[in-house]
């Protein structure tokens, strides 16, 4: 007898083909991903021209949608596993925790109320424990897992808000350097503090935050009758992986009476090795901590965390129950992680940590920080000892060297525009990239090596890439030459692709 189909269900050996073909893309998208273009931007008319489409009515073949996707959506991606994605920070993953998200995801969990979820609110308690500890913080503090390192930073000041400023935010003043990730501001504007609240202060010529401007801003706004509440602490910038002095300033936070949350959403994990457990001294006695295990713990994306000092102020500012989630409040041990930020359905995000640490071990995450530390370190070198155009601005640190670019007698403005230059073509050419950013107002490039796959000769190849690249614009520049000579026929193909 033939039994109807449950609505919006396949058959079970459609289910097993289409999860077996998904199986195979990701496998094949990792197999041989060196010597395969590191990603392409397409023109917004040519994706238009491919995929703009009524919305279908009647069903289609999941085989045939999934052969699209691979021709005309995943090409036109930037892969930021590829070991030459230098750009950003990369986010090299890992396929044991894709598994995670995709069993996560099949069976639904809701890991918002102990209800509904205790298996996996507990492997949350645990993996956060875990953190807690490996960033030194004490047995009080505990956190929850968020979307990324900006929903991790709107936490954590929202829990500072509540706990220093009982949530009024007039007169209230927050400080950071220049050198702090835009998200930091986007969340005290969320936060209720207008831009003229937040102070940003210039960083000193290693680009950490300097502690008598600091102390001297906080006196004056006390002076002037405002209220400082806050101090925003970096644990490794976006531009050049800097840590600010984080035991001075905690020290002063705590003379002030003041909350200090550090940034860690990019350089935390550092704190795993030898060399990052001394640069980044002092993380554990912050207020709070953001950390982004989508970036340095080779998580897939939206998986990021935030920790508290004291566990109790995430519910004290986060915790509402109205009469329809009444029979969730449980006992007291019962822990409702949406009652501890601002998601109440959530995924249960911690399951992929869980399998991918249980998997590979500590040691293993341990060796592929310090081999992205290494990573920085050998690309520095290797600039020093290449091309004597090649200016390194900040040496390797936690994974980031910052470099320009500069052959002799150019004028420094034609340097800055020469590295975004130098950053496009790198980009068509499609065997590696990086970006440019800013330090001491002039432009840079930037490696963020973060990626343990990566091996020596893709830090090599690529500066040697940029070396020609930056020539043979410069000889443009001066009117000598005109054009790029790729380094060899297979980088003119990808240039095509
Ligand atoms: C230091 C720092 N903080 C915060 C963020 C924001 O994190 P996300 O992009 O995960 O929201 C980033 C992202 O690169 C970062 O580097």
């Amino acid at each position: 007898m033939a039994t109807e189909q449950e609505p919006l269900t396949l058959p079970a050996e459609a289910m097993r083909a289409l999860g077996y073909r998904v199986v195979d893309m990701l496998i094949d998208h990792r197999a041989g991903l060196a010597d395969k273009p590191v990603g392409r931007k397409a023109e917004r008319s040519t994706l238009e021209a491919l995929l703009r489409e009524p919305v279908p009515e009647g069903p289609g073949d999941p085989a045939a949608l999934l052969d699209r996707l691979e021709r005309d959506v995943f090409p036109n991606m930037l892969h930021v596993d590829h070991p030459r994605f230098f750009a950003f920070v990369p986010g090299a993953s890992n396929f044991v925790s894709v598994m995670a998200e995709t069993l996560s995801a099949g069976l639904n969990c809701f890991a918002g109320t102990w209800y509904a979820g205790s298996g996996p609110a507990q492997v949350e308690l645990v993996v956060i424990d875990w953190l807690r500890a490996l960033c030194g913080l004490p047995d009080g503090a505990g956190g929850l897992f968020v979307s990324g390192g900006s929903m991790a930073n709107l936490t954590a000041l929202a829990v500072a808000r509540s706990a220093i400023l009982a949530d009024r935010t007039d007169g209230a003043v927050a400080y950071t350097s220049d050198q702090t990730h835009s998200s930091v501001a986007r969340a005290l504007r969320v936060l209720g503090l207008t831009d003229d609240r937040i102070r940003i202060l210039p960083s000193d010529e290693r680009f950490q935050l300097p502690l008598d401007r600091l102390a001297q801003a906080i006196a004056t706004d006390r002076a002037a009758g405002r209220r400082p509440f806050c101090v925003i602490a970096n644990a490794g910038t976006t531009n050049s992986g800097a840590i600010d002095p984080l035991p001075a300033l905690a020290a002063l936070c705590r003379a002030e009476g003041m909350w200090l949350h550090a940034d860690g959403a990019y350089g935390a994990p550092a704190v795993l090795t030898e060399a990052g457990s001394v640069l980044l001294d002092g993380l554990g006695g912050v207020d709070s901590l953001s950390l982004d295990p989508h970036k340095w713990l080779f998580q897939p994306f939206e998986t990021g965390c935030v920790l508290v000092r004291d566990r109790t102020l995430l519910r004290d500012t986060f915790q509402v129950m109205p009469e329809y989630l009444r029979d969730t409040l449980g006992t007291a041990e019962e822990v409702n992680f949406g009652n501890y930020g601002i998601q109440l359905t959530r995924g249960f995000r911690a399951l992929k940590l869980w399998l991918s640490l249980q998997t590979f071990g500590l040691d293993a995450f341990r060796a592929a920080i310090a081999r992205g530390i290494g990573l920085a370190e050998l690309a520095e070198a290797v600039l020093r000892a290449g091309d004597p155009a090649w200016q390194v601005v900040t040496p390797a640190q936690i994974g980031v060297t910052t470099f320009r670019y500069r052959p002799a007698g150019m004028a420094d403005a034609a340097v800055d525009a020469l590295q975004g230059r130098i950053v496009e073509a790198l980009m068509a050419e499609g065997r590696a990239l990086v970006t440019s950013t800013v330090l001491n107002g002039r432009s840079v490039l930037r490696l963020c090596t973060i990626n343990p796959r990566t091996s020596d000769a893709d830090i090599r190849d690529t500066v040697a890439d940029l070396a020609r690249i930056g020539a043979a614009l410069a000889a443009e520049t001066n009117g000598d030459a005109p054009a790029i000579h790729p380094a060899d026929p297979h980088s003119a193909a990808i240039g095509a692709a």
